[in-house]
């Protein structure tokens, strides 16, 4: 069967074969709604997979629209999202992104929750994390170490991204929900 694609956000760069949503009419949306209002106008668990690239950054709130995510996606489905690290130039360079996001910012709702698995009940796996890092780094290695070993990606993040800059993060979730 076709799975079901939704693409959050999806400005002119409509993945193929999804159903689109943003709030501009001069994207390729197939129905459009403002992220900030929930619920979006579809049922729940109505998509296999949700994909929300550079789009995250721009919410009024983004537990909220985790949480809006993981309503419309049937349990066991993908989340995918690409968001700029906050190191690098994009992050800061455009004035509509309203959070600055690390490798981390999406561990709340998973098992390494730091404690705070309290912020939402919605809950996800992360299948995997990728980080892109600026073209220097990537040529002296450093992208390889960062993605092989995560206790390596905590050190980046902790003592040396603000040296060896990020890019994009992207993030691959599978939804959980509880059967009723
Ligand atoms: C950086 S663009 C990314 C577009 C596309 N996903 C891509 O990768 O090319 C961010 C998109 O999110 C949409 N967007 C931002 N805030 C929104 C909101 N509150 N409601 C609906 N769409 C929004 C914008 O209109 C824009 O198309």
């Amino acid at each position: 069967m076709t799975p079901r694609i939704l693409d959050v956000g999806c400005g002119i760069n409509k993945f193929a074969g999804a159903i689109g949503i943003d709030n501009n009419p001069r994207t390729k949306a197939d129905v459009l709604c403002d992220l900030d209002h929930f619920p979006y106008p579809f049922r729940d668990n109505s998509f296999d997979q949700l994909r929300a690239i550079h789009v995250i950054e721009h919410v009024a709130d983004v537990i909220r629209t985790m949480e809006e995510f993981h309503r419309l996606v049937r349990n066991g489905g993908t989340v995918l999202m690409e968001t700029p690290h906050y190191t690098d130039f994009s992050s800061f360079c455009d004035p509509t992104h309203r959070w600055h996001l690390n490798s981390f910012s999406f561990r709340y709702f998973g098992q390494d929750d730091a404690g705070f698995g309290y912020y939402s009940q919605a809950r996800f796996r992360e299948r995997k994390v990728r980080v892109k890092l600026l073209a220097l780094w990537r040529y002296l290695g450093f992208e390889l170490l960062v993605n092989a070993f995560p206790r390596f990606r905590r050190f980046w993040e902790y003592y040396l991204c603000y040296v060896v800059r990020g890019k994009v993060i992207t993030f691959e979730f599978e939804v959980l929900k509880t059967p009723e």
